[in-house]
Order: C-alpha cells, then structure tokens, then sequence
C-alpha cells in the first residue's frame, strides 16, 4: 500500500505480548511492570482477522515482537496459520532467544522465514547486569540452535550502550566463520532507552574499523527492515547498523505497528493511528477493517523527531515491551 508520501508500505510489525522473561534495563524496570491486562491482548483469532485485512491491502512481510514473543504459547501454530494465508510471503520472529532453542523445531516445521536474537553482549556478568537474568547460557543455545537451521535467516541485535563497548569486538567475531549478521541498532529515546548512554553508528563503526580494518559497504538486501550492511574480510557474515538517529531513514520506511492491544501505530514515535480491537468489538465487518487501516497507513507521519522531541502533540508513551520494538 502506498501512503501520502509515496512510500511502500508492505511490512508490518506484530506484537503478540507485552510480557518478557528478561528485564532489559533499556526496557522495562526492575519490578512494577504495568501489564496489559490478559483480556486487553489481542487473540490469535483476531491476530489472525487481522492478518487477513492487513495482506488483502499488500502487507505481505510480518514481524512477529514482543515483549518477548515465545513466552506465549502457541506460536508454532500462530506461524503456521499466519503463513497459509494468500499474500503473506514472509514470517520472521524477534526474540531474545531464552526461550529459542526448545521452540526451534516447532518454528521451523510452521514455516518460520528468519530470526532475529537480541544480544548485547558475550560476557556472563554483563549479560546479568543488562537483563536482570542470568539467561546468556540459554541464549547462546539459541543462537547455535538456530545457526543449525538450513535456511533460516539469522541475526543478532545489540544495543551499543557504552558499558558494552568492550563486547562489540566480540560480537562481530560471532560473524567470522558463520553465516550470521551482527547489527548494532541506536538507542532510540524511547520509554527506559532515554536513561541510556548513546553510541552513534560512527562511533562504533570507529571501534571495529581499528580492530579489523575498513568496512566495505553491502548493497545486497538482507531482510525487510531498515539495516544497512557491510562486509569485512575473510567474514562469512556481515555487520549491520540501524541507525534511527544519525542516519534517519523515515522516507523510506516501509512498515507500521500492531501493539499486543490491537493499535495500529503508523510510526514508533507517535500515538498515532486507529485501535482495531476496539473496531473488532463493535462488531465491524473485515470491508470496515480494511478501510480504516488503509486510511491509518495513508496519514502515515512523513518522520519522527527523535532529536527535537519539545513541543510536540501526539508523542508515544508506551514503552518498548509495549510497542514490539
Ligand atoms: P529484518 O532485518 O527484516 O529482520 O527487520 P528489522 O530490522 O525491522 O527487525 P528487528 O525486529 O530485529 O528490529 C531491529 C531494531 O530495529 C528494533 O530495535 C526496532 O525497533 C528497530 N526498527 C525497526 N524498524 C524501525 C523503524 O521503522 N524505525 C525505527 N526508528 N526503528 C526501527
Ligand atoms: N532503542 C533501540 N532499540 C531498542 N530495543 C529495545 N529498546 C530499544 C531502544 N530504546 C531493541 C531490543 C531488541 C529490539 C526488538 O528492540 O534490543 O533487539
Ligand atoms: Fe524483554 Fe526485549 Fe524488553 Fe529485553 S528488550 S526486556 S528481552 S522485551
């Protein structure tokens, strides 16, 4: 679907809980977490409802989110359904890979495309102190369970955030001999990322260039989101940045948002957009649906404002675990 500013909407981000087995400090506090109630989350029949309308207007890419998407029960099915619907082609899960390695088979055998597996570092006491959970071992497993897949398009998401300077050498070794991207996303200033120290592309970039030498930009794709790659010599993977601040990429964003409460967020700045359950509940037809996400994704805001975030109407409130990242 093309919106007002002649974008290319085909992707769409699904969260399928708020819920999480691992407290990152960048995204939900230590205790007293405002869950959304069980009754407010969407179901997977209306996940799925809702994956029909979305693929009739020619969303054919979903991500499945959290909070942490394995902690409910049944995504093998939710996967299995979702692709057997016409026009989905592609079904990937982002996912901080505690959970991964007993799941794996299940996802696989249901049609799951790729995975993504949240990483900020190698090192067992820093991975303690970032999530709140001494889960590294468990994800580790994961991500070599994973990497066994044929197939199955793997990646690792890592938060530079100073105290993890030390790490991202490491991480991109993950990348030497395996077919494996290591992408190193910004902080954005959202929610408990606000709190975060900053590490912009360019700094890191610097890190890695005077320990392996100059990157050489990638121009293949390697997935539907907003990465960009490079290549580094003798790696069979790539290095990956996702840079929302220093190099911002909303005109040729492609995707919009569906919270575990049904809201059809058009950017992840804003509170912007239509909530469908409450659509959904007042007994709308899919013809309805559809016409009111078409109009949602058509006044899709041109860009966020994450450096300049004074005086502005409409800004997100919703934390990470909420939004699905
Ligand atoms: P693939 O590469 O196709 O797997 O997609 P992806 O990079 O969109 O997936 P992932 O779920 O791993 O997202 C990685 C990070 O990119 C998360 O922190 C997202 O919040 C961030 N991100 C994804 N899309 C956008 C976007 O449109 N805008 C901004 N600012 N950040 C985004
Ligand atoms: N800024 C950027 N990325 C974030 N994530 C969580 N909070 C933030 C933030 N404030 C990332 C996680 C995960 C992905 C889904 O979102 O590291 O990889
Ligand atoms: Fe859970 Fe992901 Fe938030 Fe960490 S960033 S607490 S893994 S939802």
């Amino acid at each position: 679907m093309i919106d007002r500013c002649q974008r290319d909407i085909d992707y769409i981000r699904i969260s399928v809980t708020d819920r999480c087995n691992l407290r990152c400090v960048y995204c939900m506090p230590e205790e007293g977490v405002q869950w959304v109630p069980h009754n407010a989350v969407l179901s997977y029949e209306e996940i799925l409802r809702l994956c029909r309308v979305f693929a009739g207007l020619g969303l054919s890419k979903i991500k499945l989110t959290g909070g942490e998407p394995l902690v409910r029960r049944g995504m093998d099915r939710l996967i299995a359904d979702i692709k057997a619907i016409p026009g989905i082609r592609c079904v990937t899960l982002t996912t901080n890979g505690v959970l991964l390695a007993q799941q794996l088979p299940g996802l696989v055998s249901a049609g799951l495309d790729g995975v993504n597996i949240s990483l900020d570092t190698l090192n067992r006491e820093q991975f303690r102190a970032i999530t709140r959970r001494d889960e590294l071992d468990r994800v580790l497993a994961g991500l070599n369970a994973a990497l066994e897949c044929p197939g199955l398009n793997v990646k690792i998401n890592c938060l530079p955030m100073g105290r993890n300077d030390d790490q991202l050498v490491p991480l991109v070794e993950l990348a030497r001999e395996r077919p494996l991207s290591v992408r190193f996303i910004e902080v954005m200033p959202i929610g408990l990322g606000k709190e975060l120290t900053y590490r912009s592309e360019d700094e890191v970039r610097a890190m890695l260039e005077a320990r392996f030498g100059p990157m050489e930009p990638f121009h293949g794709r390697l997935g539907n989101g907003p990465c960009h790659y490079f290549s580094l010599p003798g790696f069979a993977g790539k290095v990956g940045f996702i840079s929302a601040l220093s190099h911002q990429f909303c005109s040729e964003c492609n995707r919009v948002r569906l919270t575990s409460e049904g809201f059809l967020k058009t950017c992840l700045q804003y509170e912007l957009g239509v909530d469908l359950k409450a659509l959904m509940q007042d007994g709308r037809d899919d013809a309805f649906l559809a016409e009111a996400v078409r109009q949602a994704i058509y006044n899709k805001p041109l860009q966020h404002h994450f450096a300049d975030t004074s005086g502005q109407e409409a800004l997100e409130h919703h934390g990470m675990s909420q939004i699905g990242g």
